[in-house]
Parts: structure tokens; C-alpha cells; sequence
């Protein structure tokens, strides 16, 4: 039994109780939260905002989408403006041929742009699918407006560039004047092509004859740091280099040589250089994440880059992992043992034969001699495996699959540089964590869309401090941070956000980089999180008194009527903190109950009066999220006639009167119509000891049912009575005929 059958069945007897606990999002906003406000840019008939660039000054961003090309002026205080809107649909010939090949009129005979490059300063390069007929054009940047290549054609053939079907992946990359691309060269699908165009050079590519590609090859993203003589692909493909029961799917990272000029009389116009490597992502002991979604390449100095990539598992469904490769660590592997196809026997093996100089494959000057060549034509994967920094996954999330990752890396007060990672899902959501030396930490998770709906694009604009994200739908717009969000010393130095610092002079969480270069009075603590000893050293750090509370939670005041519930919410400003309530009382808290979301509702006796204080506990660190005094009540021991202020308002003179006036109608009604059944009738009656309105405007069954303390006894069971909706319909429908 091959080792890798043997990892899984252990993989499946391993306690989940051995896996790291999964880092939750500390603050999740759903769609429409005004603390993480979406600018979003759509056009009416226009779908598929899937290509994105960004001009290199911010200021104008350029879209790709169905049949049509955009340009938004972006990087100002408002939502996207379009600048110039450029029609880009197959002809009408066109979009009946691909009809007649058995491709759908609705969604796929159309022009989806795919490739979306800047050429020089002047023109643009797009390519679209082109009604499953790709189609390549420039585009002048001074009118907008697509140039025709001239020779009769209005467009240049886009084979072997951009895909033939909108649902296939693909990559294309612009260096030195040279598009780079990795996508389906043919109309079936099934022969992918990692080639080379444009430019002065002859044009390059990979040898379908030889297979250096699996059939089903599909590729997800691709790179050149800047300086770097190399450009890399990322992408899936079946492997056949192990023995497996069922198709195994692996994810890669193919190399080629920016100085390759192809062969002479060996691999003519085919790349001379071209080497792939098997990528691991994987926890010891599970399932590996094989399937890559996604890479983002975040360069460093020296013409060296760090491949962050997200994976999710061909066996497990719902999960995703991100792990992240040095440069080093991939060229470690290029630079190590062959694998060889053992023509007798079918299995790959490793290539144990005298070494070459120079060393075939690599991105040597000079003319390879053919023998090395030769060589290549079947030695192009690599024995090594390129394994992800500290040999482990740096994320690993269940229940989300990522679809899309972009890296970005603020600078923090001390100077230090932060590694943010930003990850859209196929559910529309966009997850915000900063990697540090232990456990990555994320700061918050953003619902993009109201209805679920896949990431397809994020593209950073780090100058402006915003992120783009491309959907079906259109393109949003998403500041890096909203530091103001937080609103106490501790609060800001709690959410560990790179982008936001504590501005101890403005008393204002604020954004990091206008500190400038002293910083003296700000404060930041993005690797531990510990506001205790930050915040409350001398005077700088004090939070707010002014507004109420020690944390920034202002007092609320509120004089309900005597016997009145008082629902107290608890804002949860974190999910990884602990909340509980402080409260007076004899015994404390004897006359409230405790809802799931820790609102608490407190009956209004004497003695219930006082403060009433929600505190959370993150990090070692407690402060309070909400400050509420209750007065004593004023009036005399009946029922008050004047209901409080605020949205904790008692109904509870309206609530008597109305339930008892009700009660009184349906037992009369009940008595009358029913006679014999009356006995019967009332048994079906739910009673329910309440005291409790149900605050206006929430369901009403959910209150008092859900925790511990039991409802508050004091409450006289007459004044309770309450019938249950579904029994009174249903003694409707049996009201005789
Ligand atoms: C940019 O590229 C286009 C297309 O190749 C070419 O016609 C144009 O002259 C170039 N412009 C500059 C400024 O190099
Ligand atoms: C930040 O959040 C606050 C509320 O906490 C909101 O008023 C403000 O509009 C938000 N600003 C931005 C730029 O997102």
C-alpha cells in the first residue's frame, strides 16, 4: 500500500482534539455594517467584474468583465466613478458558431476578459474568451479604445494565452514587455500551455507531446520578483507520479527562465527551462489541502519573493489551509534530484545518473548543448517536494473555503513590518489576519455581499490604503482598516490590527502611519495584545473618563417603572472575550435572567436598582463593553403609569391591559362556542409564567426559555396569562359550523 493511502487511514484515526485550535475572527461585521462601510461600483447589464488593474499611481483602476472593458477613477474619498466604458462583445457570427458547438447562449457565449495587462504607459493588452474563440487586443489608453491589429483581422488571436471556456483558470503575467501566460490552449480543454508572446523573442512553449502538463491542468496564479531572472506558476493538476486508487490532485509550482530563447534543433520554441515541483500544505496526520485555490507572491529585496498560497482538500469538504514558501525553499528543490519515468515498469523513480554541467533546467547563459536538452525533454519534475515555512500551514480554517488571497505589509509604530493576509471566500465573505511569530491572529471578517457569492477578484492598492474586490455583481471598495471602530486604549490595542495604533494625545484609535517617525504617545502591541500595561501608564494612555466608563462604554441612565423587564444588551465588541454581568442586588442578580446573547433582563423590584456593568474579559484583560444605572423606581407600589425613556421602554401598562382584555374575549368566546369542549380546549392553552413583554419588535418566543435562571417568580401568574398564537388559530379552525 503506497505511504500516502497509509497517512490518510491514520489521518482518520487521529482525535481532532490533537489540532491546533482554529483562530476565530476577534470581530465579524455583516453585510451593511456602517463600522465597515462598502463603496460599490456596478453597471446595469454589466456582470462579471473579473479582471483587475490598477493603474501604478492608485488613482485609476481598469475592470474586465463580461462583453465589456471599464476604467473607474478610484483612490478619492467616494465610491468608484466609471471614466470611460469600452463595449468588447463577439460578433454576432461569432456567438452563433460557439451556440452551435453546443455552448450556452446564457452564460457562456460571451466575452469574459481574462487577461488584463499594462503593456507600457500608453496601451493596455486584454484578451477575452471571446464566445469560445479567445480573442487578444490592445487597448489605447488615450481615448479608450480597442486598436485593430490591421491585418484584416479586428483581433488578434488570444490561443494559448487566454482560455477557451470562462470556467477554466488561468494566469498571465507581463514582464519586460513580454506576456507570460498559463492557461487551456485548445476548444475541448484538455491541453494546457504555459507559454510565452509578444515581444521581440521568438514565442515559447510547453511540449504537449511530452506531457510536462497533466491534461487537466489548471492554473491559478503566477510571478517574477522584480530583478528575479525566473518566472513561477502555481497550479493543480492530477499526478501520475504516484500510485493511488483514485485520482490524486497536486498542487505545483512550475519554473521557467526569463533568457530562454528555446531550442535549436532539440525543443524548437519550447521552453529549454522548464521545471515543476510538488507543493505540500498539510497537517501532520490529516488530509492534505492538495487542491490550490489561489497564490499571492509578496516580493522582498533582492529579486526574491514569498509565495503565499490558499488550499482547500480534494477529501474533505469545507475547509481551507493557507500556507506560505519562501523563494529559497522553492529554488532548494529546482536545484535538487530529478524524477524519471521508468519507461518498463510506468512508475517515476529518481533520476540517480552523473550530474550535468551546467545543470539542465537552469537559468544558465549560454547555449544548452542539446545533450542537456535531451535530458529535459523527460526529466522536468523534481524529487523534492517544497514545503511551506515551519513545515506547517500558517491557517487553517474549517467550514470556509478560500478563494482568493492578497498579502499586504503595513509598517507598525516600532518600524517593525506586518504581514496581513486578506482572504475572500467562495461565500462572500473577506477574512482579515495578520501573521505573527506564534498563531496567526484575525483581526476581523468582513460579509461582502447580502446573499452568498464567490470572491473572484482582490486586488490591493496599499498607497491608498484599500482593497478592490471583483464579483459577479461588480467591484467594491474597502478601506485596509477602520481604526476608529475602536473606541478605547484597550479596545485598540486588544484588535491587534497592524493598521491602527492608539493615538494617546488625540485619545483616538487611529491609523498607524500617521504616527511619522516619532511615535511618542502612541501606542500599538500587534504581538500580544496587552492593553493592561500599555493603556493605563501614565496619563497618555487613559482612556476617556470623560465619556462615562473606564474603557470608553458611556453610562446610560434609565429609570424604568417599578415591576417593568429592562433588557440591558451586551455589545459583543469581540468574540474571543468572556462576558459577564456585574450587578447589585441581594442575592446579586436574583430578579434577572440571562439571554444566549448575554442581553440581560432584569425585573424592576425594590433592590434591583444600581449599576449594572457587562464586562469582557480578552487577553487577561477586563474591561466593560456597557455601563447601565438603574434608578429606583419613583412611584408608589402599583403599577406605574409612565413608561421610561429610551429603547428600553415598558410596555407593561399597554401589555396588561391588552393580554387581559384578550384573555377576557377568547375565554367568553370559548365559553359560549364550545360548551362540552371547553374542558378540553383550555388544557390545550400554553400558560406561560412570563412577567416579560417580549421587547418590541423581537419574536416572542425566544425570551426567558434559553438560560438557567428561571423566570422571575415575583410576578403574580394572573397578570401573565398569555396565549399562545398557534392555540388561539388553531381554536379558530374549530370553531364549529
Ligand atoms: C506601447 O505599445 C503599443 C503597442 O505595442 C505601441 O503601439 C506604442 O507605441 C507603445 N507606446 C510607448 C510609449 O512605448
Ligand atoms: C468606521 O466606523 C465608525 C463606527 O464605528 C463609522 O461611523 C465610520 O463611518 C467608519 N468609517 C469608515 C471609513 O469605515
Amino acid at each position: 500500500m503506497p505511504g500516502a493511502a497509509l497517512r490518510l487511514l491514520c489521518g482518520v484515526l487521529l482525535p481532532a482534539a490533537v489540532l491546533r485550535a482554529e483562530p476565530l475572527p476577534r470581530v465579524a461585521f455583516a453585510a451593511g455594517d456602517p463600522r465597515r462601510p462598502l463603496a460599490r461600483f456596478s453597471l446595469p447589464n454589466v456582470s462579471d467584474y473579473d479582471a483587475l488593474l490598477l493603474r501604478g499611481d492608485e488613482d485609476e483602476l481598469y475592470v474586465g468583465a463580461r462583453d465589456r472593458l471599464l476604467a473607474l477613477a478610484v483612490g478619492g474619498p467616494g465610491p468608484p466613478l466609471a471614466t470611460a466604458s469600452l463595449p468588447w462583445a463577439p460578433t454576432a457570427e461569432k456567438a452563433s458558431e460557439c451556440a452551435f458547438k453546443k455552448k450556452s447562449q446564457e452564460t457562456e457565449c460571451f466575452n469574459f476578459i481574462r487577461v488584463l495587462v499594462a503593456l507600457n504607459r500608453t496601451h493596455l493588452y486584454v484578451c477575452g474568451t471571446y464566445a469560445f474563440s479567445p480573442a487578444c487586443a490592445y487597448v489605447d489608453l488615450e481615448n479608450f479604445t480597442l486598436v485593430a491589429s490591421g491585418r484584416g483581422q479586428p483581433f488578434l488571436d488570444g490561443k494559448g494565452q487566454c482560455p477557451f471556456d470562462p470556467q477554466h483558470t488561468h494566469t498571465a503575467l507581463l514582464v519586460d514587455g513580454e506576456l507570460y501566460a498559463g492557461t487551456m490552449n485548445n476548444f475541448q480543454g484538455n491541453e494546457p500551455i504555459i507559454s510565452r508572446s509578444l515581444g521581440g523573442r521568438p514565442a515559447l512553449k510547453t511540449d504537449a507531446f511530452l506531457r510536462w502538463l497533466a491534461a487537466d491542468a489548471a492554473f491559478v496564479a503566477s510571478f517574477s520578483a522584480p530583478g528575479d531572472d525566473k518566472v513561477y506558476f502555481f497550479f493543480e493538476e492530477t499526478a501520475d507520479e504516484f500510485d493511488f486508487f483514485e485520482r490524486l490532485l497536486v498542487p505545483r509550482v512550475a519554473r521557467v527562465c526569463k533568457g530562454d530563447v528555446g531550442g535549436e534543433k532539440v525543443l524548437q520554441k519550447k521552453w529549454t527551462t522548464f521545471l515543476k515541483a510538488q507543493l505540500v500544505c498539510a497537517q501532520p496526520g490529516r488530509f492534505p489541502f492538495n487542491v490550490i485555490q489561489h497564490a499571492f507572491a509578496l516580493p522582498r529585496r533582492a529579486g526574491r519573493a514569498d509565495f503565499y498560497a490558499v488550499f482547500t482538500a480534494q477529501w474533505q469538504a469545507g475547509g481551507s489551509a493557507v500556507c506560505a514558501y519562501s523563494q529559497e525553499s522553492v529554488e532548494q528543490v529546482f536545484e535538487g534530484k530529478y524524477k524519471e519515468l521508468n519507461k518498463e515498469s510506468s512508475r517515476w523513480t529518481v533520476y540517480g545518473g552523473p550530474d550535468m554541467s551546467p545543470r539542465p533546467g537552469s537559468c544558465s547563459v549560454g547555449p544548452s548543448s542539446d545533450k542537456a536538452l535531451t535530458f529535459l525533454k523527460d526529466h522536468f519534475l523534481m524529487d523534492g517536494k517544497v514545503l511551506p515555512g515551519r513545515g506547517e500551514p500558517l491557517l487553517v480554517r474549517a467550514g470556509v473555503k478560500y478563494t482568493r488571497i492578497a498579502v499586504d505589509e503595513p509598517r507598525g509604530l516600532a518600524g517593525t513590518a506586518y504581514r496581513v493576509l486578506f482572504l475572500g471566500t467562495a461565500d462572500g465573505f473577506l477574512d482579515k489576519a495578520v501573521e505573527l511569530p506564534g498563531a496567526p491572529h484575525v483581526v476581523e471578517r468582513i460579509q461582502l455581499f447580502p446573499a452568498p457569492e464567490p470572491v473572484k477578484n482582490l486586488l490591493l492598492a496599499p498607497g491608498k490604503g484599500l482593497l478592490y474586490v471583483g464579483y459577479s455583481g461588480g467591484v467594491l471598495q474597502i478601506p485596509l482598516a477602520n481604526c476608529s471602530g475602536y473606541r478605547s486604549c484597550a479596545e485598540c490595542l486588544l484588535a491587534r490590527d497592524p493598521y491602527c495604533a492608539w493615538d494617546g494625545h488625540n485619545r483616538s484609535c487611529r491609523p498607524a502611519r500617521l504616527a511619522g517617525a516619532h511615535a511618542s504617545g502612541w501606542l500599538q502591541d500587534v504581538e500580544t495584545g496587552q492593553p493592561a500595561a500599555a493603556c493605563h501608564r501614565g496619563r497618555s494612555g487613559a482612556a476617556p473618563r470623560a465619556r462615562g466608563g473606564p474603557d470608553g462604554a458611556a453610562v446610560e441612565t434609565l429609570s424604568p417603572p417599578l415591576h417593568a423587564v429592562v433588557r440591558l444588551p451586551c455589545p459583543r465588541r469581540s468574540a474571543l472575550a468572556a462576558y459577564a454581568w456585574q450587578q447589585p442586588g441581594e442575592p446579586p442578580g436574583a430578579a434577572a435572567a440571562l439571554l444566549p446573547d448575554h442581553t440581560l433582563l432584569v425585573l424592576m423590584r425594590r433592590g434591583a436598582a444600581g449599576a449594572y456593568r457587562c464586562q469582557a474579559t480578552e487577553n487577561g484583560y477586563t474591561w466593560t463593553v456597557a455601563h447601565y444605572l438603574l434608578r429606583e423606581p419613583a412611584g408608589a407600589e402599583e403599577a406605574p403609569g409612565r413608561p421610561a425613556a429610551g429603547h428600553h421602554r415598558s410596555y407593561w401598562p399597554q401589555f396588561v391591559t391588552v393580554t387581559v382584555l384578550l384573555a377576557v374575549t377568547l375565554a367568553a368566546a370559548a365559553c359560549v362556542a364550545f360548551g362540552a369542549y371547553h374542558e378540553q380546549l383550555k388544557a390545550r392553552r400554553k400558560v406561560r409564567g412570563c412577567g416579560a413583554a417580549p421587547p418590541p419588535g423581537r419574536p416572542e418566543k425566544e425570551p426567558l426559555r434559553a438560560e438557567a435562571p428561571p423566570p422571575p417568580a415575583a410576578a403574580p401568574p394572573a397578570r401573565c396569562l398569555q396565549l399562545r398564537d398557534a392555540d388561539a388559530d388553531d381554536g379558530a379552525e374549530r370553531l364549529p359550523a
